[in-house]
């Protein structure tokens, strides 16, 4: 399997942070994709990329039938528990984006928030997403685009992280619609919408709070730095936050396509 090594390293960064404050900041992607995708009892629902399960237990309480997958075991743990805590029949298993352990057409629904942009091979990811959702199933994704809040929060962590390995994708390029129509646009009939959802913060000191403690790339690589490093990043992070405050509060806009598709 291509990219081994870095997916098992992303495997434990991801899972590394607590995740659910990440959450709450974009809930609204979450309600967004689910609407779109008119989660209905009876609909066999694959969830990718799952995370702590935000998308698959909102598709579960509207009676489909879920089974969200994601590369972090420790997110999956949380997801489970979330399940049973909230009475619900959703499934979670450690799988891979790029290979996925289902059969051909086996799901009626195929959804990931801001989800499998993260893996590092995309044209395996789009076959996957395509060959595991039935002929006439919805795919449903939300990616960041390349002019959004977070790829600038990227862009402040990017000299501070270790170069990508050769053949790695750029996340961001799914947030481009020639990009996804490129990788998706033969097997699905694709509707692609540019929408925002507004990260609200008192300072950018709380952000960088919130990321550094709960969001698994900030952590993981704040615990890589040494001091004099660790010091320069929390001081860029602030710094781009800041210029995002609009009066008394920080307002980062975010930026993403909420993409459906049929399958051909
Ligand atoms: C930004 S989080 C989004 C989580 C969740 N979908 C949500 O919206 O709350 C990105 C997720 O993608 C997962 N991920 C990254 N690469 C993956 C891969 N190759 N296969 C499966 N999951 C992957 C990470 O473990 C992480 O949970």
């Amino acid at each position: 399997m291509a990219f081994e090594e870095l997916k098992n390293r992303q495997s434990v960064m991801w899972g590394s942070g607590p995740y659910e404050p990440i959450v709450e900041i974009t809930s609204e992607i979450h309600e967004a994709l689910v609407d779109a995708l008119d989660a209905k009892p009876g609909q066999r629902w694959l969830d990718v990329a799952t995370g702590t399960g935000a998308v698959a237990l909102r598709a579960a309480r509207a009676g489909a039938e879920v089974i969200g997958v994601d590369l972090a075991p420790a997110l999956v743990a949380r997801a489970k528990e979330k399940a049973t805590a909230a009475g619900l029949r959703a499934r979670f298993e450690t799988g891979d984006a790029e290979a996925l352990k289902f059969e051909d057409a086996g799901f009626d629904v195929v959804s990931s928030a801001i989800g499998t942009q993260f893996a590092p091979d995309h044209p395996a990811v789009a076959g996957e997403l395509a060959r595991v959702c039935r002929p006439g199933g919805r795919l449903g994704l939300a990616c960041w685009t390349p002019t959004s809040g977070v790829a600038d929060m990227f862009a402040v962590m990017k000299p501070f992280m270790p170069a990508p390995a050769p053949g790695v994708g750029n996340t961001f390029d799914w947030g481009r619609p020639e990009y996804v129509q490129r990788m998706l646009g033969t097997d699905f009939d694709l509707t692609i919408e540019e929408r925002d959802t507004v990260l609200h913060a008192d300072s950018g000191e709380q952000v960088w709070e919130t990321f550094a403690t709960a969001y698994g790339p900030t952590k993981t690589l704040v615990g890589s730095l040494d001091d004099e490093e660790r010091g320069r990043l929390h001081r860029e992070w602030v710094a781009m936050f800041e210029r995002c405050r609009v009066g008394a509060r920080i307002e980062q806009s975010r930026t993403y396509l909420l993409i459906t598709g049929t399958r051909h």
